[in-house]
C-alpha cells in the first residue's frame, strides 16, 4: 500500500501518518523529519535545508526527490510506505510518478487531511516536539503525561522553529501556492480521498481506517 498524505502544515499529516505506519506495519517516511535530523546532525543537506526551512519556504525539489526516491527503494518499502510532506510541488508528484512507473507500480491512495487555514496558528502554536525522537505532541489535543517530557524516551519537546506564527503564515501560503495544485493532480488520477482533519485526532484516524481497510 503506497500512501501519500496531503493537507496544509499543520493538519496533521505527521500525527496520522504514524498511526497508519503502526497499524499497517509499513515505513513512515517524512521529508521533513529527514530534514530536521540533517540539520540536527549539522550534514550539508542539512544546512542548505535550513536556510529554506527558517523562512517557511520549501527546500528546492532537486534536494528533494532523489532522497525520497532512494528512500522508497529500499527493502523495507517493498510492501508499500506512508509519505508525509512529499510530494508538495507537481515537478515532485510527476518525478515520483515516473520513479514508480519505472517499477510498474503506482501511488495507491493520497488522502487529503483538511483544516481551515483559521484553526492552523492555533494547532502550531501548541504542538511540542521531542528533541531526542521526534514524537509530536499538542499541549491541548496530545498532551504528555509528564508536562515537556516525552512519553516516548523521556526527552524534553520544543516548539520547532518554524512554528513561530509569523512563519507558520508564510508556510500557509506557500501551501496555497505550491501544494494545493496536488489536490488537482491526484483527484485526475483517481487517488485523492479527502477526511476532515478537524475533529478528534482518533476519529480522523478512524475515517483513514475507513478508506484503507481493516
Ligand atoms: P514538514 O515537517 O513536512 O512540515 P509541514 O508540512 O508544514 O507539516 P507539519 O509537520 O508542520 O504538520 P503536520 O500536518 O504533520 O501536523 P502534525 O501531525 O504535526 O516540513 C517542514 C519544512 O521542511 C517545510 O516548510 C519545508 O521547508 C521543508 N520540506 C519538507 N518536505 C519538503 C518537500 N517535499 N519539498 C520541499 N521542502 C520540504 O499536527 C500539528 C499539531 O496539531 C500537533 O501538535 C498535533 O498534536 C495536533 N493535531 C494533529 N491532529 C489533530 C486533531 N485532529 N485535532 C487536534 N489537534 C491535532
Ligand atoms: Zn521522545
Amino acid at each position: 500500500m503506497k500512501i501519500i498524505m496531503l493537507g496544509a502544515p499543520g493538519a496533521g499529516k505527521g500525527t496520522q501518518a504514524k498511526k497508519i505506519s503502526e497499524k499497517y506495519q509499513i515505513p513512515h517516511i517524512s521529508t521533513g523529519d529527514i530534514f530536521r535530523a540533517n540539520i540536527k546532525n549539522g550534514t550539508e543537506l542539512g544546512k542548505k535545508a535550513k536556510t529554506y526551512m527558517d523562512q517557511g519556504l520549501l527546500v528546492p525539489d532537486e534536494l528533494v526527490v532523489d532522497l525520497v526516491v532512494d528512500r522508497v527503494n529500499q527493502d523495507d518499502c517493498a510492501n508499500g510506505y506512508v509519505l508525509d510532506g512529499f510530494p508538495r510541488t507537481i515537478p515532485q508528484a510527476e518525478a515520483l510518478d515516473a520513479a514508480l512507473a519505472k517499477l510498474g507500480q503506482k501511488v495507491d491512495y493520497a488522502i487529503n487531511v483538511e483544516v481551515p487555514d483559521e484553526n492552523i496558528v492555533n494547532r502550531m502554536s501548541g504542538r511540542r516536539a521531542c528533541v531526542d525522537c521526534g514524537a509530536t505532541y499538542h499541549i491541548v489535543y496530545a498532551p504528555t503525561k509528564v508536562e515537556n517530557i516525552c512519553d516516548k524516551c523521556g526527552g524534553t519537546l520544543i516548539l520547532r522553529d518554524d512554528d513561530k506564527p509569523e512563519t507558520v503564515t508564510k508556510r500557509l501560503g506557500v501551501y496555497h501556492e505550491q501544494t494545493q495544485p496536488l489536490i488537482d493532480y491526484y483527484t485526475k488520477s483517481g487517488t485523492l480521498k479527502e477526511v476532515d482533519g478537524t475533529i478528534d485526532i482518533n476519529d480522523v484516524f478512524a475515517a483513514i481506517v475507513k478508506i484503507l481497510g481493516e
